[in-house]
């Protein structure tokens, strides 16, 4: 049955492997989405995890549309000075002063660029990290050439008894060839996987390897960042210091503008040499603008403690659905980047059934294709009352009373 009126979708390419559900999707706002018909949905996903202060915040919308009708694109012989001011903002919250970033427009481009100066900068081989992150849709760190990067599997440290002290002599560990390697690219948290969270232990372990060995650290801070796991940046759940950071999705809104920011240490290193890299809205005044106003509006409205605050209530909520009705196999989640993993089933029909259940009760989440996982990525801005009714109607869902059928 169609959730709302299906139009067809023919003349773009669309992302493969999810189901496209909701075809007439014609409004936003904050948490919710509207159809044609007016019939209002929960966007617990934030669209692609971007939108963290909720669709169409009117402090973004006004600076759109104040900027883009004074100054919104530059070229390369002249600037705004509001890129200056946005790129301050960014290295102090990293706390990178004396550092310097560029603004470009995608998550897939932040971590490419930070990769390929850190590659200009290290005189080793290879690059390593995790075998389930994700880095984006082009560029070296996506297609991980085996010899130039050496992709850690972590999963056996996950059930490792040893797992919280990581000790140094551990086989597995000592299979990393740290002779080789030149830099450590991190993802604090696998969204686009499995939403998993290496140890604490294990992280910093491998970081003060780059540290000593004169290698680099960088952190994709893409899903990880503005918020999203109840800290500014995911990576300091590991109490480490990057020196490059690749900052997207949230920090636009919804707005394609992305940063990779470099640490003093970096710049020292870099000299006074150019960086070849150019493309046509690099540093542009608009994207600036945005993730400046972003950056505020989480700090004026108190948002981070906010996203906290509901993402201590979902926990609760599902920890109690998870032991109500023995349907939940695992939860995994830091601040609001959270996946619920149910009991296996026969080739994963009934998430499949669950999630359609769910989206026609009015709640838009993930489910990762070809898994029973369901992930939420909700706004910080997200309204406690609408969890609430999303954990009574997952409730329904999950003991059979608000599958598809029932509710035919
Ligand atoms: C962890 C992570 N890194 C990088 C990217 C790429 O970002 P973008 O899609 O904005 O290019 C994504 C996208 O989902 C991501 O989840």
């Amino acid at each position: 049955m169609a959730i709302c009126k299906a139009r067809r979708v023919t003349s773009i390419f669309w992302y493969p492997g999810h189901e496209l559900i909701l075809t007439d999707i014609v409004r936003a706002e904050n948490c919710y989405l509207y159809d044609s018909a007016g019939k209002r949905y929960v966007d617990l996903e934030s669209g692609v995890w971007c939108t963290c202060i909720g669709h169409g915040n009117p402090r973004i919308g006004n600076v759109i549309a104040r900027r883009f009708s004074t100054i919104g694109h530059t070229g390369f012989c002249y600037a705004s000075e509001i890129v200056e001011e946005a790129a301050q903002e960014i290295l102090s919250l990293l706390d990178f002063e004396g550092g310097r970033c560029v603004f470009l427009c995608s998550g897939s481009e932040a971590v490419e660029f930070g990769v390929r100066i850190a590659g200009s900068l290290i005189d080793r081989p290879m690059m390593l990290t995790m075998t389930d992150s994700y880095f984006g849709a082009y560029g070296s760190a996506r297609e991980r050439q085996e010899d130039e990067w050496h992709c850690f599997d972590w999963s056996v440290c996950a059930d490792c008894p040893e797992s919280k002290e990581c000790h140094e002599s551990c086989e597995h560990l000592a299979s990393i060839p740290f002779e080789e390697i030149g830099g450590f690219l991190f993802e604090p948290g696998s969204s686009s996987g499995l939403v998993r969270f290496p140890p604490e232990k294990l992280v910093r372990g491998i970081a003060e390897k780059m540290w000593t060995n004169d290698g680099l650290l960088l952190v994709n801070e893409v899903t990880t960042g503005v918020g999203r796991t109840g800290k500014w940046f995911g990576y300091e759940h590991y109490g480490i210091s990057p020196d490059i950071a690749a900052i997207g999705k949230g920090i636009g809104n919804g707005y394609p503008v992305s940063v990779a920011a470099f640490s003093r240490r970096v710049l020292e290193r870099l000299g006074d040499g150019p960086v070849n890299y150019a493309q046509s809205h690099q540093n542009d005044p608009l994207g600036a603008a945005v993730a400046l106003e972003v950056i505020r509006v989480i700090r004026e409205d108190g948002l981070i403690e906010r996203g906290r605050e509901i993402a201590a209530m979902l926990a609760d909520g599902l920890e109690n659905l998870r032991r109500r009705t023995g349907r939940i196999k695992e939860l995994r989640g830091r601040g609001l980047m959270i996946a619920i993993e149910l009991e296996d089933d026969d080739g994963n029909s009934f998430a499949a059934a669950a999630h359609r259940a769910l989206v026609r009760r009015g709640f838009v989440l993930g489910l990762r294709p070809g898994t029973s996982v369901f992930r939420l990525d909700p706004s910080l801005t997200v309204d406690f009352g609408d969890i609430e009714k999303f954990l009574q109607a997952f409730e329904g869902v999950l003991d059979g009373s608000g599958t598809d059928a029932a509710a035919d």
